[in-house]
């Protein structure tokens, strides 16, 4: 693999994606790892991320310069880049002065740079900078703040730049890392969905042996991917649970037990909790007690249906939909269900008496995606927007009850529709639609008062749900929806537009 060796920055992640988008294979390590740690995995290359803003900062990470040793093609980036100066035998200079945001970039030829415009938009973000780049090394451009901004040593497969290559307000930024993996470090583009799987296939294949295993479905997109990818390694021993808590929205539990089993041929078992659930959650207001009563539920129902299923056959193996995003962010291995307890309802108790399966747990969501059009899931599977674990519960504000999960279902099938018919639900990562149960308001429809509801529409868009901003939807398609909703849905007379991105809000609105 390609290491992107975490420096403590933010764009860790993005530059492991980035350097995936470029077909090439690539894992997050942290900087406390050892460099004969980092060796034994066998790097192909190693980039050095961004970090605090300058090696002088007091508790800055050091880069130990053994890694410098031996043969391994690097790639500096931001802080990643100073360290590398520092650690070849260059000078830092404290220079105190800051550079943050979109500036200028001017090229000097080069390998990394070759071919692109002389000057070219980059983002910055540095207190320090590399004042004389090291022995060997060929400065390649410079910006107003950073005299040296790039540099090149092709003998040595070195290379380093003071701006983000990552980020997208660094135009040109995917070229530029293309041009490190590919023509300075030697690496080819081979890393594709069809890899994956096989190589998956092949591991699952080998864990699980002739034993049997159970997953649970959510009817999102990871658990179906990796229930489709476990099923094509080991057929029928493998049984999916969907527990359907009444949460859902509408045609969603049908989707799940029609399309999807038509599509993968999976043994499905749908266990009708929603009477539970709604007994708990009767009378229930506050957001948490909600996701804590689902949470609950969701764990006894599914384990009395893995009990069930045990007694038919004896269950050794549990498939989880955890991602790579997952993994990273609990520390990079252990305790996955802990960020999972809030975020993954649809994810399971970890005291249940089975090893875990995890087939994609070095992925990103888009990759995720891919590899389920591969498995030919269909597509309105493989590109479904995120729904939360716990279902419309946390978009009805106010006590949960049927006839209100009735009217909300109905305005988010409207909503819904007409996205998809506008062409534009790949440009919208979510749509919530959110129940004011406890609001009403005065109107008037044909001749008469009304005293209805109102429904908040909360299009986003986002690249990982960790910040989003609001969908600027056209306005015809906001008037469709809203002229829709109010006309076939009685109970409601009011529509709004959430107009907060994330933070400060969040994308749910409970
Ligand atoms: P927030 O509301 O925190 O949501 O901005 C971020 C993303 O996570 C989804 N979400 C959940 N997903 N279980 C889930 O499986 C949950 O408990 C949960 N809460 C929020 C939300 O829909 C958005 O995509």
């Amino acid at each position: 693999p390609v290491l992107v060796v975490d420096f403590g920055a933010q764009y860790a992640q993005l530059i492991a994606r980035r350097v995936r988008e470029a077909r090439v294979y690539s894992e997050i390590v942290p900087h406390s790892m050892p460099v004969a740690e980092m060796l034994a995995k066998d790097p192909a290359a190693i980039i050095l991320s961004g970090g605090p803003s300058s090696v002088y900062e007091p508790g800055a990470p050091s880069l130990d310069p053994t890694l410098f040793d031996n043969e391994v093609p690097v790639f500096g980036i931001c802080y990643g880049f100073q360290a590398m100066a520092q650690a070849l035998g260059g000078t830092v200079a404290h220079t105190g002065s800051r550079e943050y945001g979109r500036t200028l970039l001017s090229a000097q030829g080069g390998t990394l740079l070759r071919e692109l415009p002389a000057d070219l938009p980059v983002w910055m973000s540095h207190g320090d900078s590399v004042a004389v780049a090291p022995q060997g090394f060929a400065v390649t451009a410079s910006t107003p703040g950073a005299p040296v901004a790039a540099f090149e040593d092709l003998t040595a497969r070195r290379a380093g730049v003071q701006f983000h290559p990552e980020v997208a307000h660094t135009e040109q930024g995917q070229r530029m890392l293309e041009r490190f993996l590919y023509d300075i470090a030697g690496l080819e583009p081979t890393w594709t969905p069809d890899n994956i799987i096989e190589d998956q296939v092949a591991l699952i294949r080998e864990q699980v042996g002739d034993k049997q295993v159970i997953c649970g479905l959510s009817g999102g997109v990871d658990s179906a991917v990796a229930a489709a990818l476990v099923h094509k390694a080991i057929g029928d021993q493998l049984t999916c649970v969907f527990v359907d808590h009444g949460l859902l929205r509408a045609g969603e539990a049908e989707q799940v037990e029609k399309d999807y089993v038509a599509a993968t041929g999976i043994r499905l078992k749908v266990v009708d909790a929603a009477d539970v659930f709604l007994g708990h959650l009767a009378g229930v207001t506050d957001p948490e007690q909600k996701r804590k009563i689902i949470g609950r539920e969701f764990i006894r129902t599914f384990e009395a249906a893995a009990r069930e299923l045990d007694a038919e056959r004896h269950i050794e193996f549990l498939v989880q939909g955890t991602l790579y995003p997952d993994v990273v962010e609990s520390g990079g291995g252990t305790g996955t269900a802990n960020i999972k307890s809030h975020h993954n309802v649809g994810g399971l108790p970890d005291d249940l008496q089975f090893a875990l399966i995890e087939p994609l747990r070095t992925l990103f969501k888009d990759e995720v995606r891919a590899l389920g059009a591969e498995l030919g899931l269909p597509d309105e599977m493989v590109h479904r927007h995120p729904f939360p674990g716990p279902g419309l519960a946390i978009r009805i504000i106010g006590a949960v009850d049927r006839d209100r999960l009735d009217i909300l279902r109905a305005a988010d099938l409207i909503a819904r529709e007409e996205l998809t018919a506008s062409g534009l639900d790949r440009d919208v990562w979510q749509f919530p639609v959110v129940l004011l149960a406890d609001v009403r308001s005065v109107g008037v429809q044909g001749d008469g008062r009304t005293y209805g509801h109102p429904v908040v529409l909360r299009p986003v868009s986002s690249e990982d749900a960790m910040t989003a901003d609001w969908s600027r939807l056209p306005y015809d398609l906001i008037a469709k929806i809203s002229t829709r909703i109010t006309n076939e849905v009685r109970e409601i007379n009011r529509v709004v537009l959430d107009v907060t991105s994330k933070p400060p809000g969040t994308i749910e609105w409970e």
